[in-house]
């Protein structure tokens, strides 16, 4: 019998009570084997020694700022005992912890309270919980250390009531209250709109400073990066607010969703990851704006799961083969793993959804399950064959449809030639048609849909088409007039779609779709040509933006559109998106030039519009964190950008002046952000007045450091640098490590695409020296690389030099060697774990 287990002192082992010697089992690389286990049941008892202190990895037993705490996902558990480490293999735990008390008043474990009480003739305490629910060992938690509490209770639908804790920093209990409500209201609409109750007396969400990820969802004692449970005004932005609230409920929709059914083995992370996202998703677009959030998620799977799926490190929703399971916690396995839950959800219809979702739990409670388990509930619940559909599991990249819309104005008819492909992964290089859900609506001149009635009178339910063939056409009649294509309403497929539509089409959609999405994609649409033809050109200037403008004031003159939308219409394609939009021979100077050049027309353009929308969306009141408040500071600030973006007096005397005015932290940061893209005597100014006002308050100064690592200007390397050597700054902690070298990587392209290679060196060098201490983190910052094949030859050639060169280094962990081999494409994961 083999058990899992590593970096840690065995101090004695025990079988039915005698204990074992140097005979009775093998100690071989990350574990122990029993060699002559008995043949019915027995007791194993194991004592081990761990060294929180020196656990700068942050998995397992490690401590954060006087606090001890666990992290188990994914295999953490290994390196606090002998165990079998693998999701499958579910356990009743009953944990007493004991410590000092002045150290640890206060100490935890998953489950229910049972007892607690002192440790007679000495200043220690214990306290023993219980969870009775079975649970793989990655969801085992507990904590020790001084913390402050904040309590409440819920009653659940059935009328138990259970409570609430959220335990943080002693002195920060006034940052909770958002936490907490966020976490009533997901307990809430899990209960309607799932029918899933929460299953224990108490729920409680631990804060931590140090913690490699956002947040964990152990049973009954979540544990939370703090970034993702402190806000107030005053030091938390609208989007840290946002964080908040779905990370709060993400975690918490895992009780159901991950730990009721957990999943059978890492390949089906998805099973767990990708369900839970998109649970969150649907949380967010309840609970604030179902458009605004579906824009937001769009835009950050575009950014982040497509240029993925593009690039070496693409990889299937559920992967073959992995060499480290903690480099698949990816946007693909997430990201793309909601989209394809939220397909589904197209596929079958909202109440066909539930109906599968409602036989997912009661078929698949308190068991380990597969990605095939959870779409036969699908299949079974609504009599549909989805075994086309189970290729989105299994074939990477980005599925691509071409579209031709034929009108025939003497039939009266509408043709759709539909052909799909799928491009070449790493390690896939053939691959067979996708069954596609196409949301799409055909708009007339007066700009109300008309009906899609097919060649043989059928409607098409819901308007949407199923996509299956490698080519296929639809014809719709009735058409009287030449309509306008909408496709991909909702953005219900995660693809790209090509279609024979020009600059008109997109303008007259972006003034009257009946989908906010595709409005809003319309202006995206016209903004990404502009930009395409101005890099491409090398003018360096976008030409004709007059459609792209009209287009926007048009969004600016609607009365009814939310501010929140109007915001996300007002921001152009990212310098990223346009990369990746190009695809190829990539210089992210052109870009830059090209976009800068486009926001200070447009801002020229709607100079009048812009700044009395700025005044409008200005109010006194005190600051209020809900949707509704949040929308109209980001339209505000969207303003602010653009009336700015020609870096003259009268934009930044305004953004200087809304800095010192501010009374929250959106807009202070918004005005700061704007200010920090211009060389101007007010940027040092304001970024000294931002350090002095929030020095000590980490999560604060965390802005601070990722604004400045964000200046796109070639002074930016060295500044980073140096604040490396800031007393702020810290190795050991992943949020300053994100905060400075993540920003800098991920958000800041012309300075670490530097055409001297010294942003790669830089952030190689950084990763080396991290990769000892904590490989996970060190890894993720590496993942800056993903795109780097598509860099002009110079560029290019720099990048792949470096990855090289960490690739040959000495002693690199298994998460860091995986990512630089597969992102020099020495290896797609074939020879991995399958
Ligand atoms: N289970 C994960 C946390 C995790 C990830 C643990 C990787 C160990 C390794 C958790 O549910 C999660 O997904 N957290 C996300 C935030 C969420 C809102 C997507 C995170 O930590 O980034
Ligand atoms: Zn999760």
């Amino acid at each position: 019998m083999r058990l899992d287990g590593e970096n840690f002192e065995l101090a004695s082992i025990a079988l039915d009570r005698t204990p074992l010697g140097k005979k009775d089992y093998k100690l071989s690389d990350g574990g122990l084997t029993l060699l002559k286990p008995p043949a019915g049941p027995f007791t194993l008892e194991i004592v081990t020694f761990v060294d929180p202190e020196a656990n700068k990895a942050l998995s397992g037993l490690y401590r954060t700022n006087n606090v001890y705490c666990t992290q188990c996902e994914a295999e953490g558990f290994r390196r606090i005992t002998y165990f079998p480490d693998r999701p499958d293999v579910m356990a009743v735990f009953t944990t007493r912890v004991e410590a000092d008390k002045d150290e640890a008043p206060v100490l935890l474990a998953n489950g229910n309270f049972v007892r607690g009480g002192d440790v007679a003739g000495t200043n220690r305490h214990f306290a023993v919980w219980h969870d009775p629910f079975p649970k793989p060992c990655y969801l085992f938690a507990l904590v020790g250390g001084k913390l402050g509490c904040v309590a409440d209770t819920f009653t659940t639908m059935s009328g138990r009531t259970v409570e609430l804790r959220i335990y943080v920093e002693p002195g920060k209990e006034d940052r909770c209250g958002y936490a907490l409500d966020a976490l009533k209201r997901a307990m809430r609409w899990d209960e309607e709109k799932f029918g899933r109750e929460y299953d224990l007396d108490i729920f409680m969400i631990v804060a931590v400073s140090d913690f490699n990820m956002g947040a964990m969802e152990n049973k009954g004692l979540n544990i939370f990066n703090d970034k993702y449970v402190l806000a107030s005004p005053a030091t938390a932005t609208d989007n840290d607010y946002a964080g908040v609230e779905a990370v709060i409920a993400h975690e918490y929709f895992h009780n159901w969703t991950g730990n009721r059914i957990t999943c059978r083995d890492w390949f089906q992370l998805s099973l767990k990851e990708g369900l839970t996202v998109f649970r969150d998703q649907e949380f967010t677009a309840d609970e604030r704006s179902r458009a605004v959030e579906r824009i937001a998620d769009v835009r950050t799977l575009r950014a982040n799961q497509f240029v993925e799926d593009a690039g070496p490190l693409a990889h299937p929703v559920r992967p073959a083969l992995y060499h480290e399971i903690n480099n698949f916690y990816t946007p693909t396995v997430y990201e793309k793993g909601a989209e394809v839950v939220r397909m589904l959800s197209v596929l079958v219809g909202r109440d066909g959804f539930r109906r599968g979702m409602d036989l997912y739990f009661t078929r698949h409670d308190g068991h380990a399950a597969t990605v095939e388990d959870f779409i036969a509930c699908f299949a079974d619940a609504n009599g549909a064959d989805l075994s086309q559909f189970m290729r989105w599991y299994a074939q990477a990249g980005t599925p691509e449809l071409t579209v031709t819309g034929t009108f025939d104005r003497k039939a009266k008819t509408f043709r759709l030639d539909v052909a799909q492909t799928v491009p070449a992964t790493p390690g896939q290089p053939v691959k067979e048609p996708m069954t596609i859900p196409l949301a799409l609506g055909l708009v007339g001149a007066d700009g109300r849909d008309l009906p899609l009635v097919r060649a043989n009178g059928a409607r098409v339910a819901r308007g949407v088409l199923t996509i299956s063939k490698p080519a296929e056409s639809f014809t719709f009649t009735g058409i009287a007039e030449r309509p306008t294509l909408s496709l991909n309403r909702g953005f219900a497929a995660p693809i790209k779609v090509s279609v024979n539509a020009g600059a008109d089409d997109l303008k007259f959609l972006a003034a009257h779709d009946c989908d906010p999405f595709n409005r809003w994609q319309a202006v995206q649409s016209l903004a990404t040509g502009l930009l395409i033809e101005a890099v491409t050109a090398r003018g360096g200037k976008p030409q004709a933006e007059a459609g792209l403008i009209d287009a926007l004031a048009a969004i600016l003159a609607d009365d009814a559109l939310e501010p929140a939308f109007v915001a996300q219409a007002l921001g152009l394609p990212s310098e990223a998106d346009i990369a990746r939009d190009i695809g190829r021979e990539v210089d992210p100077d052109a870009v830059f030039r090209a976009r800068r050049a486009l926001r200070e027309r447009i801002g020229g353009a709607l100079n009048d519009r812009l700044s009395a929308l700025h005044r409008r969306m200005s109010d006194n009141a005190p600051y209020r964190p809900d949707a509704a408040s949040a929308g109209r500071r980001a339209l505000k600030n969207a303003c602010l950008d653009l009336l700015a973006a020609d870096g003259g007096d009268a934009g930044i005397t305004l953004a200087a002046r809304q800095f010192a005015g501010a009374d929250n932290m959106t807009d202070r940061m918004a005005a700061l952000t704007t200010l920090s893209l211009y060389d101007r005597p007010e940027r040092a100014a304001a970024i000294d007045d931002f350090y002095r006002r929030f020095a000590g308050d980490p999560l604060v100064i965390d802005k601070w450091f990722a604004l400045q690592a964000a200046i796109p200007e070639p002074a930016t390397l060295e500044r980073v640098r140096q604040l490396t050597a800031h007393p702020a700054f810290s190795f050991a902690n992943p949020n300053r490590l994100r905060a400075l070298i993540g920003a800098f990587a991920q958000l800041n392209q012309t300075q670490f695409n530097r055409p001297d290679g010294a942003g790669y060196d830089f952030l190689a060098e950084t990763a080396l020296a991290l990769d000892g201490k904590n490989p996970q983190v060190a890894a993720r910052l590496l993942s800056a690389f993903k795109s780097w094949r598509a860099l002009e030859p110079g560029r290019r050639a720099r990048a792949e030099a470096t990855l090289r060169r960490v690739a040959a280094a000495q002693s690199l962990s298994r998460d860091t060697a995986d990512i630089v081999r597969r992102a020099l494409g020495e290896q797609t994961a074939d020879d991995g774990r399958s």
